[in-house]
């Protein structure tokens, strides 16, 4: 029978009979598959597993806390937390194309990544464990590169021949809905079991323009009001995906009598099944409101908010 305890006594047997007494290695981006992955192998293996969580600077607010709290069961030793900001943040100085914001932050996860890599090699770990879902293996059979692929550079297969791993995929014939369940049993705690998807790139895509220590500051503050506020509203789990967009441009407001500019903000949240199309959510008026007060009252560097009522096609989700 299918039900996910059966589900997850499965695949413990499976994952201790393959890995034996060897090592084995993961890397955690804070999502809900590598973070249920990191605690059903805690689960298998215990002390032989090491989790690597890159911290590439362009995190929300709180994430890295948040990660850290949700896989405390590993235990301190077997979750291997890398501050990698500042790497990124210099490499991504200057840069304005999207799809070089991209290219950049992917060269850099691979970068840190390999190093996290050989290192635990070098320490005699075996395996390299990824929380593929059955719609990645289906995707990735069907286009070779396609943009699975390229969009979820998390999933390292590019690691250097010399680098030899055994590739530990228990999700692999898993859907997301059944991810999430066994997140349930295995303890996840609910904000990142019910998480919307973030990209790869983080807050860089998100961040029109150059990528600056003050711009992430800035949109931190405002996207967690916003998705705090979504949770407050219990609208969180009625969008797909929400998120806060910082644009470059200034416009003018008014702060007493004296003229004062301001980022424009744009907010955005979908209803999606898939992401490949998307509808605009209708937010109540209400709640928007709500948190265009705040947002330009917490945050003064803001000085106008709107909000996304495009759907994909044409616009997509992220603004770049
Ligand atoms: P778009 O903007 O293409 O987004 O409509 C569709 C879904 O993909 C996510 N997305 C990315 N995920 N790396 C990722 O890991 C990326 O470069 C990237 N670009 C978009 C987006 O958040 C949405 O869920």
């Amino acid at each position: 029978d299918w039900t996910p305890e059966h589900t997850l006594e499965t695949l413990l047997a499976d994952v201790r009979a393959k890995v034996g007494n060897d090592k084995v290695m993961l890397a955690v981006s804070g999502g809900v598959d590598s973070s249920t992955l990191a605690l059903l192998l805690a689960r298998a293996v215990g002390d032989k597993l090491t989790a690597v969580f890159v911290d590439h600077g362009l995190l929300r607010l709180n994430e890295r806390r948040e990660v850290e709290a949700a896989l405390r069961p590993l235990g301190d030793k077997n979750l291997r937390v890398v501050d990698a900001a500042q790497e990124f943040l210099s490499a991504l100085r200057g840069v304005t194309d999207p799809e070089q914001k991209r290219k950049i932050v992917g060269r850099e996860f691979i970068r840190v990544f390999e190093r996290e890599a050989r290192a635990l090699s070098e320490q005699g770990y075996r395996w390299l464990a990824q929380g593929t879902l059955y719609p990645d293996v289906i995707e990735s059979a069907g286009s070779g590169e396609g943009s699975a692929n390229i969009k979820s550079h998390h999933n390292v297969g590019g690691l250097p021949e010399d680098l030899k791993f055994e590739l530990l995929e228990p999700f692999r014939y898993l859907f997301k809905d059944e991810v999430r369940e066994l997140a349930l049993l295995l303890g996840l705690p609910e904000p990142i079991r019910m998480r919307h998807p973030f990209p790869g790139p983080g807050l860089s895509i998100r961040i029109l323009g150059e990528v600056t220590p003050e711009k992430l500051d800035i949109l931190r503050r405002a996207d967690d009001i916003f998705i705090s506020s979504l949770r407050d509203w219990n609208l969180y789990d009625t969008v797909s995906q929400a998120l806060a967009v910082l644009t470059p441009l200034q416009s003018v407001g008014v702060i007493g009598d004296e003229r004062s500019y301001g980022y424009v903000l744009g907010l955005r949240a979908v209803s999606t099944v898939d992401f490949m199309t998307a509808d605009w959510a209708r937010l109540p008026l209400d709640f928007l409101d709500e948190v265009a007060r705040k947002i330009t009252r917490q945050v003064p560097e803001i000085g106008r908010v709107v909000y996304d009522i495009t759907s994909k096609p044409p616009a997509t989700i992220e603004w770049e």
